[in-house]
This record gives C-alpha cells, structure tokens and sequence, in this order.
C-alpha cells in the first residue's frame, strides 16, 4: 500500500489583547476542522504582538490564553505541535535571512503595515516594517505547504511566496517549500458590528462592534442587539447594499456550516430583529463551551506546559533541519556534520 505523506500547515494568532470572533471564524475554527488531515503546527506568535506595544504582564496572560482557546475550540494537542514563538530561536535566526533577501519596496506596500505605522506618530518601530518577513520565517522554517488565515492575511502570505521563490532562484530550488494561504470559504472577514464596513478587531476603539471569545452570555447578547443594520428591511446578502445583516448572515453560516443561500431563506419574511437575536444565540451556543474548557485549561498551567514543552521539541526537529538546510546554502559554516 502506497504510503501517501501528510501535508504540512502552520499558522498562528498575536496574543495581542483578547482574541475576537474574528480570529476564531477566519482562523481557529478553521484549523480545527482540517487539523487530521495534515502535520499541524499552531503556535502563539507573541514576537510579533510586541511590534505595537505590550504590558508585559498582559501579553504573557494572553499568550496563556490563546494558546488554551486553541485547545479549548479543538486543537488536539496529541496530534498537532502547539508552541509560543518567542521559545524557538530559530524563527529569528531564520529571519535575519530573510532581512537579506527581502527588499524594502514590498514591505512598504503590505497593507497592514501602512495600516498601523500610520497610527504610531512619527517613531515607527523597525520590527512593524520587517514583521512579514518574521512571517515568512515562520511558515518557512516548517517546509508549511498551507497557511490557514482569514483574508487579510494573504497579502503576507504572497509575499512569502515571493521570497521564498527569489532565495530558490538564488540558493537552488529546494531551499524553501513554497507556500500557498488557505482561506476559508465563509468567515474569512468577520466585520466590526458596529462599523461592518471595517474588519472586527481586537485593538477596535468601539469595543461594543467586537466580540470577544471570552465575552459573557449577556454581553453577546448585548452586542448583536445593538449591532449596525442596514436600510430597508429584506434580509439579503449583498456585502455592498447590506454590510451589516450580510455580515451576520456569514456568521451564522460560518458557526452552522450552512451555505449563505440557506441561512437568507430561513430569514424570508422575518425581521432585522430576528436575524439579531438570532445570530446571538448562535453565537453564544458555539462560545460557551469553548468559555469552560478555556477556563478549565487555564487553571492547569502545569498541563499547558506539558503540552507546549512537546510542541516545541517537535517543531525543534523540523526547525533545526531546515535552519541547517539554509545556513548551509547561504555558505554560514556549520561544524557539526
Ligand atoms: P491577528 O489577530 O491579526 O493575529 O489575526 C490572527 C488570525 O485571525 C489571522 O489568520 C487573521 O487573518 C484572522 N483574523 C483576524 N481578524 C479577522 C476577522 N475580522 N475576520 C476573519 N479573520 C480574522
Ligand atoms: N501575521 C499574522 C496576523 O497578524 C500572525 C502570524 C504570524 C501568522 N506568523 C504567522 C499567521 C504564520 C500564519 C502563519 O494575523
């Protein structure tokens, strides 16, 4: 019988404040659906959190956090590698490699950069500049063929693509894998329910256009029954006419896995307020769950770190023989065979 090898994805959350809804229906939910059929490794990328300032003791909390959520929505840890970023060296090693072969006009046009240096004032920290190719060195350093992250992740992951072909064209084809973003079909762009024609966020100056995985029954409740609907009154889905009830149909679809066609026909001849409420309770039913094991998780650091311990000496082996594999083209000496 023909031994057919697993394909390999990696991905990652900025444990930067409180994970969203977002980050859960463009990410987690995601990974958790397709985590048995590849060799998995999901880490807690806290060196990129530190790219807009942190308060340490926050940023180790929500580490803590993030990576008992993944776990909590489903990760397995017995089958997939869980790891936080700052404890494997290499993704930096790797890095500085990548310094060198990407260049300084195609970081200027990611997006997300102009995005955020432009909220920084005048001092913009060098590491928001470099911080897709850290990106890349991750994803890299893995021989990653698959890149689950919602939509505006792509841009970074085209980048990769790109340097990871130039360092190819340079050091030989097999250098780096090359790898490609999988984005999921609904869910990709959870939008802001107060503003829906920007992304939910978690750094979102309106907190009440968020929702938080840690946020209670109430305040779920609270925000889809104030959330941003459009004119008129049919429910349709049409993300130009209608960002707002377009957006909560595609949380509903995202969370019940029904087609968006579906969810709109339950919806004919009701109301905003049903698609509201509704959405809500959808909502609260998937979060809660993952509410309790997450706090039940959190309350065994001694566990957590058993699982992380394993999750980092297996991304070790994978991570040590490529930074070797790199080192050794590049023309670094090396003294060990
Ligand atoms: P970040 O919070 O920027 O670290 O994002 C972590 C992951 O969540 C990435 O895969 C993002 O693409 C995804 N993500 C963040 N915000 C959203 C959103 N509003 N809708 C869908 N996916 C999102
Ligand atoms: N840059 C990603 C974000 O802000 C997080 C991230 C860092 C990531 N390294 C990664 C995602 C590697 C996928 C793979 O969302």
């Amino acid at each position: 019988m023909a031994v057919t090898q697993k394909k390999t994805i990696l991905s990652g959350i900025q444990p930067t404040n409180r994970l969203t809804l977002g980050n859960y229906l463009g990410a987690i939910k995601n990974w958790v659906k397709i985590q048995s059929d590849y060799t998995c490794f999901f880490m807690a990328v806290d060196q990129h959190a530190i790219t807009t300032r942190q308060k340490p003791e926050e940023l180790r909390e929500n580490t803590w956090f993030a990576i008992a959520s993944y776990i909590a929505a489903g990760i397995d840890p017995a089958t997939c590698s869980l790891f936080i970023q700052s404890q494997m060296p290499q993704h930096t090693q790797l890095a500085w490699i990548l310094y060198c072969n990407g260049y300084m006009g195609e970081l200027n046009r990611m997006t997300q950069f102009k995005d955020k240096s432009s909220k920084t004032g005048a001092n913009i920290p060098v590491g928001l500049f470099t911080y897709p190719l850290l990106m890349a060195a991750d994803i890299l350093l893995y021989d990653a063929q698959l890149v689950p992250v919602g939509e505006d992740q792509k841009q970074h992951v085209e980048l990769t693509r790109d340097v990871a072909q130039r360092v190819n064209g340079i050091y030989g084809e097999d250098a780096f894998v090359v790898p490609e973003a999988f984005i999921p079909k609904v869910g990709a762009r959870v939008m802001d329910l107060q503003t829906p024609t920007a992304k939910m966020s978690k750094s979102a100056v309106n907190e009440s256009g968020s929702i938080f995985l840690a946020d209670s029954a109430d305040q779920i409740e609270k925000k889809f029954k104030r959330a941003v609907t459009d004119s008129g009154s049919d429910i349709t889905f049409d993300f130009n006419e209608k960002p707002g009830v377009s957006n909560l149909i595609s949380i509903q679809a995202a969370i019940t896995g029904e087609t968006i066609d579906a969810v709109v026909q339950r919806y004919q001849g009701k109301q905003y307020g049903h698609l509201k409420v509704e959405t809500a309770e959808i909502v609260r039913g998937e979060l809660l769950p993952i509410q309790l094991k997450t706090r039940e998780l959190l309350a065994d650091r001694g566990e957590l770190i058993r699982i992380l311990r394993l999750g980092a000496e297996q991304a070790a082996v994978v991570a040590d023989r490529t930074l070797k594999r790199i080192y050794d083209r590049v023309g670094f000496v090396r003294f060990e065979s």
